[in-house]
Formats: structure tokens, sequence, C-alpha cells
């Protein structure tokens, strides 16, 4: 059953009034003026029309109608957790980044998310999630934007508006609200197959998981490490749940929606409220930086691909717990602002074309959500680091800067030396080789491989997780009105496999069609069927 009390004690445990919002112990304006009633407008008489002038009403309306801020244009739906992340100081040959080194804690604030659904949606659809997390290093802070899988369905980011408009509702009706069953999200990924490989991951049971608590997180594209020495390798960011991996039944998620919408977020508040904190092991893949950037043949820029953990295993470097509930939703969940681009010294980004994408995109679109450039002060997005930066004015300033000579070097506020800081300290680019080239719009040749990584997918499965894919594609592609659409994905389906492809086709009672392009021959992979699997020796 769902709990529905808070804690035995009443009280969540992360509540607590904020001193900047509710301060003394009387009600005023926002000017500070005390109250005398709060019920009443002020009218010509008991049954006379209101007057203008009553200032406390207008401003109270006026608040309240622009208490609504856009929501994000995806991961809309989510919810949040602060916590500490220790590192293991085992990643101290590959990256100078502090917060990893063996001891050091560091504050974090976490937010998990499903992707298509608006900001009421259900919380148990069949979805991917987002679990982006927001270190508060010394150094600056690093937000580990990722998602519970680890691939991602497009390889440019330049299609990404593209795959979005595909899986959002149909424009004309609004339906389906937050699921992958109808025509456009099933054309897409039937046209675009690279999206075949992130699709398998939605149609298994990752796709519903039974708590936040129990996902994995991926960084999915590799990142540059840099030590102290200027030593560089690629990696991959894995998150692992000390609970392990676990996912609903689709007849549960199915429940779960109608009786209680906010199962996910309820799961973890109550979870933290009883002091069941949740933990994960941060851990990280090391290949090396080698110039054609791949491993065992796999190109590591393209985001629909993983290295299989047989072949560079998940080392861990740290470890998360999340030991405080938020004490405002909307200051805290609503207004936080992740970006890619905030990096501490030692992690630095690749030329992958989503990750690119993804650099510019964030800020761009938290300029229209949270209302102009200065989003960074709001509180949950402050970093906890020293900030003396050259920004200045624009709309929710807060600071108040001293000084006249915003720029550098001067010769005014003590603003030389000309460099920018300590060096030895500072965010280093590291100097990677720009091959020579003309510009073209054009992928990789290595790109162009869609379906053997979504065979080793299908062949890693169990018995049962099998039989989910299988009910999950025919269910989702059973909802589309488009013959032609379902007939395209089988294609897809014959070129992972035949079983796949023939009882989803038996589903749909349509004819399995033959692969056009030769299976691939890979050997199933234990690590990619984690279900059910938790810590070693716990
Ligand atoms: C949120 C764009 C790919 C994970 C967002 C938002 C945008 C966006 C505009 C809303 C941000 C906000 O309002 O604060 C893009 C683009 C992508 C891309 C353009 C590809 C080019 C990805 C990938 C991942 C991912 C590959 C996972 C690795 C997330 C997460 C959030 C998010 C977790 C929610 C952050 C939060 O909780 O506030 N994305 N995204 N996105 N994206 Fe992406």
């Amino acid at each position: 059953g769902t709990p529905q009390t808070r804690t035995p004690t009443g009280a969540p445990t992360g509540a607590r009034a904020d001193a900047n919002g509710q301060q003394g112990k009387y009600l005023t304006t926002s000017q500070g003026a005390r109250l005398r009633d709060t019920d009443h407008s002020l009218k010509a008489g008991p049954r006379g029309p209101i007057l203008l002038q009553d200032h406390h009403l207008r401003e109270k309306i006026t608040h309240f109608d622009h208490e609504r801020i856009p929501e994000r244009v995806v991961h809309a739906r989510g919810a949040g957790a602060h916590g500490v992340f220790e590192g293991y100081g085992t990643a101290d040959g590959v990256t100078r980044a502090g917060f990893l080194k063996k001891g050091k804690q560091t504050d974090v604030f976490v937010r998990f998310s499903t992707v298509l659904g608006s900001r009421g949606s259900a919380d148990t659809v069949r979805d991917t999630r987002g679990f982006a997390t927001k270190f508060y290093t010394d150094e600056g802070t690093f937000d580990l934007v990722g998602n519970n899988m680890p691939v991602f369905f497009i390889q440019d980011g330049i299609k990404f508006p593209d795959i979005i408009h595909a899986g959002k509702p149909h424009p004309d009706r609004e339906i389906p609200q937050a699921q992958s069953a109808h025509d456009t999200f099933w054309d897409f990924v039937s046209l675009h197959t690279e999206a075949q490989h992130h699709t398998i991951w939605n149609m298994s049971d990752r796709g519903i998981p039974r708590s936040f608590r129990t996902m994995e997180g991926f960084g999915v594209h590799t990142f540059r490490l840099v030590n102290e020495a200027g030593d560089t390798v690629l990696a991959k960011f894995h998150w692992k749940p000390k609970l392990g991996v676990h996912s609903l039944d689709w007849e549960e998620a199915q429940l779960l929606s109608g009786m209680d919408p906010d199962f996910h977020r309820r799961d973890l508040y109550d979870a933290i409220e009883a002091g069941a904190y949740p933990v994960w092991e941060l851990g990280i893949q090391v290949l090396p930086d080698t110039p054609d950037e791949t491993f065992e043949g796999i190109d590591l820029l393209d985001p629909t691909k993983i290295v299989p953990e047989e072949l560079a295993p998940v080392q861990p470097i740290g470890k998360m717990t999340l030991n405080r509930t938020p004490t405002n939703f909307f200051a805290e969940v609503e207004q936080v602002a992740f970006h890619l681009g905030n990096l501490p010294p030692g992690i630095d980004v690749t030329n992958d074309p989503l990750l690119q994408t993804r650099l510019f995109s964030y800020v761009d679109t938290q300029l229209t959500r949270l209302a102009g450039p200065n989003f960074s002060q709001i509180p949950i997005n402050r970093p906890h680091a020293a900030v003396n930066d050259m920004l200045r004015d624009g709309f929710h300033q807060q600071a108040i800067h001293a000084g006249v000579a915003p720029y550098r070097p001067n010769s005014l506020d003590g603003g030389n030396p000309s460099v920018a800081g300590d060096a030895d300290q500072a965010f280093l680019d590291v100097p990677v080789t720009v091959a020579e080239a003309s510009k073209v719009r054009a992928s990789p040749v290595s790109f162009e491989d869609h379906y053997s990584q979504v065979r080793l997918f299908w062949l890693s499965m169990s018995p049962v997780e099998r039989e989910h894919i299988i009910r999950a594609y025919t269910f989702e592609l059973g909802k589309c009105y488009e013959q032609a659409i379902k007939e395209r994905q089988l294609l897809s389906l014959a070129n992972i496999d035949p079983v796949l492809c023939a009882q989803v086709a038996a589903g749909l009672g349509l004819p399995a069609p033959e692969p056009t392009v030769p299976l691939a021959d890979v050997t199933p992979s234990p690590a990619l069927s984690q279900i059910g699997e938790v810590w070693p020796g716990d």
C-alpha cells in the first residue's frame, strides 16, 4: 500500500522556515507594514464596490497572478533532495577534482524527473528518468546532468527539438500526456534508427523504475578527465544505487498512475524523512584518451553507444547520501538550474555533438524559465565557493557590486595583475587538437551502426525481462493509428532480433518482416541485466 502519512511525529524532517522568507511573528505586507485584516478588502461601505486604493488587496492579488513560471520544456515533472557526497580518493590518479579526494565531503542537490510529461503528470509512466546532481564543490559547482539510461535517442543535438516534438503529445489533441504510445514517437524512432537503442531501454523494465532510490544514473556522454600532471583520460560516469536496480511491473505502474500519481516523490520523501537515506556510489569507466577517441571499436563520441562493463569495469570513486527533503518545493526543486558547463578543474567536455548542443541549450532555456541572467543568485543555485565575477546588472540582480571597474586589467579597483586568477587553482581547458577539416554537416561513419548494441541489450536480458520487452513494444505500438508506422518499426525489430520481431508482430497481428541488415554477432553482457542486484556485501 501507499503510505499517506508523513513521519510518525508529523513534521517533515527537512522543514524549517526560511529566515529570509518569514521573519517576525506578525503578518505584514511585502514592505513589512503590519496588517490588521487580510480577509476583507477595502470597500465603500460593507456592500459597496472595492476601492482601488486598497494596496494590500492589490499586492496580494497581483503577486498571486504571477506565481507561476514556465515549466521546463523537458523534464518538467520532478522531485529533488539534498545530501552529501564523499570522495574515496580513488580517482586522484586520473582527475585533479578536489571533491573526489579521500574523505572530502561536498553538499549536493539532486533532481529526479520524467522527461515528457507535464509538471502535473504521473510518476510511474514508461519514460526515461532524469538524474541531475549539483555538487557544490569548493572549486565551483559541478553539475552531472544524467539520465537513468546510458544512451540517448540521437547522435547530434540539432535533432533534439525533433525527438521532443515527436515524443510530446500530438499537437492537435494533446494526447497522450506522457507515454511513448503514439504515432509521432514511433514515426520518429523508426525513421531515425539511431534512436532504437534508447528505445529498447525504454521498452525494458528500466522504463518503469520502482523508485528513484533504485535507479542507476549515467552521465551518458564521454567526459575528459585531467590529473595534476595534465595527463588526460576519457571517462563515463555511473551512479549505482545501494538498494540495487528495481522496476515496477507494467500493471503496477498502471494502477499507481491512477491510485497515487505522486508515487515516486512520495517514496523519496517518505524514505528520507524516516531516516532510510538513499545511497548511490559514483563510478567511472576509465578509457584511454587516444586520438581517434574510440575504445574496442566503440566511438566514444557517439551517445547512442555504451562501453560494456566487461570491457571497462566501473570503478567506484565516491558515495552520495540523500538526507534532507526540500523546505520549499518551488524555491528548490523548481528553481534549480543545471548546466553541463558547470565543471570543476579536472573534468572537461568532449566533442560529442549531443553534449556540445547541451552546453548551449540549458542556460538558454533558463534565461526564459527563470526570467533573466541572474538565476545563479537564487539560493539553490548559489555556488558554495566564493564568487567574484564581472557580470553586472540585469533583471533580478541581488548583489550590490562594489567598485567602478568590472574589467581586467584595471588600475582603479586593484584589478592588476591582468590574470584572472591563480593559474594553479583555475580551470584549465584541456588543449585538445582539432583535426584540420572543412566545415561539413555530416556524422562520422562510425555513427552508422544503429543495431549491434541494441541486439547486445536484447540478448543480455533474462527470459522474464524479454517477455516484458515484447509486451511493452506490443502495447505501445498497438496504440498507433497508422499501420505503416507499425510496419516500419517491425523492420527495426527484425534488425535487432527475429524472435523479438516475430513476437511483437504476432501481438500486433502483422507479418514479421525480414531483416534489412545482417544480425550483429555480439556476446551477451551480464551487467546489462541487473534488475534486483544490490551492492555486493550488503
Ligand atoms: C533538462 C535540453 C539531452 C538530461 C533539459 C532542459 C533542456 C534540455 C532545455 C530544461 C532545462 C531547464 O529548464 O532547466 C537538452 C538538449 C539535449 C538534451 C538540447 C540534446 C542535445 C539530454 C541528455 C540527458 C539529459 C543526453 C542525459 C544525459 C536532462 C535532465 C534534465 C534536462 C536530467 C532535467 C534537469 C533538472 O532536473 O532540472 N534538457 N537535453 N538531457 N535534461 Fe536535457
